[in-house]
């Protein structure tokens, strides 16, 4: 049967929308994620290339997405099956919509665990001057009961503000949240100019060493632009679907998709400064970038006692408006198909993140490596969401009515639009589809 009441609510407010959004896209893939793959892929050439994956892949993808979800007003799974049965074809189409809620639990039980281990980090730096920072890291991921103490509390936390709804809950938190990050990275930024080595920081960042490019490059730029963008798992679609329809779909997209890679960009700038500034530490520091190599850095610089745990504040902020919208989809289907209460559909979720999330916190050997997340990460992130970002492309580009399309988009100019025809049918279905068969081969 097809719904044709809206069951949710709308956003407040014309900005709450790209706020969500944005705080959706910039998270932990941003903050701790692209300054250590910018620094393992080394600098400016993969920077050129992940920006190029964003406008070409990411924002054609993001717009379907937030189309598809004003359009039908509910869940990815329903906005799936509506937009597929109002263009007279098959309702599997609503499978994307299972795929995203699989892939999002899945990615939501480790993020959480990072997560965890950010704001872990914000008293660890706040009063420790442990030199051996990376036995201080592996310590800690040693310890399952510490993991899980945190973990427990993001997971909690992220529970809680999904529960409360899209205005008391999202629409509110992000209100708070996004300031507050734009406003501790600005400073983080400022303290990297004044105290580190900034002009060495912006020539990494920017000048494209072309020799560094391998095939990898280009898997690693395209999966952090997907993860980053927050694309093809439905936290986009199901915030869209709280979206009024007076506002401009292209141009929001535009907005989350500038400034998702502008907080990137920032915190390239904040973190690579510090960086360069210490003599010994490398850029190419890896996942542990941000807590063993600028840990070292809060520890040796003055005032680092402070900055620091400003930086893991900064982090967890983020996470925290990420992972709401990472819960949101499967939260949103699960109630509106009335069966139960937002509150109990968010705890039930939460608690199923939250146990796979235990094979995370269990899962760090003695280097620091984790068999489990890996895996975790593999399925979800390098498989899953792909495949639900390609399979959304090849349904709005060949599938959907384009009348239905034109109606949504309203009037849009018509150069953009057939601009976006042609990404959204050739090059993001081909452009995620090698990046996926490279993936499983
Ligand atoms: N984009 C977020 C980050 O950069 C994480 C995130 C939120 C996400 N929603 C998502 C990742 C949906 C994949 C799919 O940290």
């Amino acid at each position: 049967m097809q719904k044709t009441l809206k069951s949710h609510g709308t956003w407040i407010g014309k900005w709450t929308f790209v706020l969500a959004a944005t705080g959706s896209a910039v998270g932990l893939g941003n903050i701790w994620g692209f300054p250590y793959k910018a620094g393992t892929e080394g600098g400016g050439a993969f920077v050129l290339i992940y920006l190029l994956c964003i406008v070409l892949i990411g924002l054609p993808i993001m717009l379907s997405e937030i189309l598809i979800g004003r359009r039908s007003g509910n869940s990815p799974i329903n906005s799936m099956k509506k937009s597929a049965i109002d263009s007279d074809v098959s309702s599997a189409w609503q499978g994307v919509g299972w795929i995203g809620i699989s892939a999002g639990i899945l990615i939501l039980s480790f993020y959480s665990v990072i997560a965890g281990i950010c704001l872990k980090y914000i008293f660890v730096s706040a009063s420790s001057n442990d030199l051996d920072t990376a036995g201080q890291f592996l310590s800690i991921v040693n310890s399952p009961k510490e993991l899980m103490l945190w973990h427990t509390i993001f997971m909690g936390l992220t529970m809680f503000i999904v529960s409360a709804g899209v205005k008391k809950g999202i629409g509110r938190m992000v209100k708070i949240l996004m300031p507050m990050l734009g406003l501790l990275l600005i400073f983080m930024v400022v303290y990297g100019i004044i105290n580190g080595a900034f002009k060495e920081a912006l020539s990494f960042l920017f000048k494209p060493d072309f020799t560094k490019i391998t095939s990898d490059t280009f898997l690693v730029a395209m999966g952090q632009a997907f993860f980053s963008l927050s694309l093809g798992m439905g936290s986009i679609m199901a915030y869209g679907a709280y979206m009024s329809k007076d506002q401009n779909i292209a141009s929001t997209s535009v907005s989350v998709g500038a400034l998702d890679t502008l907080v990137a960009i920032m915190a390239g700038l904040a973190v690579f400064p510090i960086i360069f500034a210490i003599q010994g530490l490398e850029a190419s520091g890896g996942p542990g970038l941000v807590f063993i190599s600028l840990q070292t850095a809060f520890n040796t610089m003055d005032f680092g006692n402070i900055i620091g745990p400003i930086f893991f504040i900064l982090l967890s902020v983020a996470a925290l408006s990420s992972s709401i919208s990472i819960l949101e989809p499967g939260v949103a289907y699960l109630a509106e198909e009335g069966y139960l209460s937002r509150t109990k559909s968010a705890i039930i979720i939460s608690i199923t993140c939250w146990l796979i999330g235990i094979g995370t916190a269990f899962g760090f050997d003695q280097d620091g490596n984790n068999f489990f997340q890996a895996n975790v990460e593999l399925i979800s992130v390098n498989i899953m969401q792909p495949l639900g970002g390609m399979l959304i492309a090849i349904f709005i580009g060949w599938f959907m009515k384009e009348s239905l399309i034109k109606d949504e988009l309203g009037d849009i100019n018509q150069a953009i639009y057939q601009i976006w025809r042609i990404f959204i049918k050739f090059v993001a279905p081909i452009g995620v589809g090698i990046v996926l068969i490279s993936q499983l081969f």
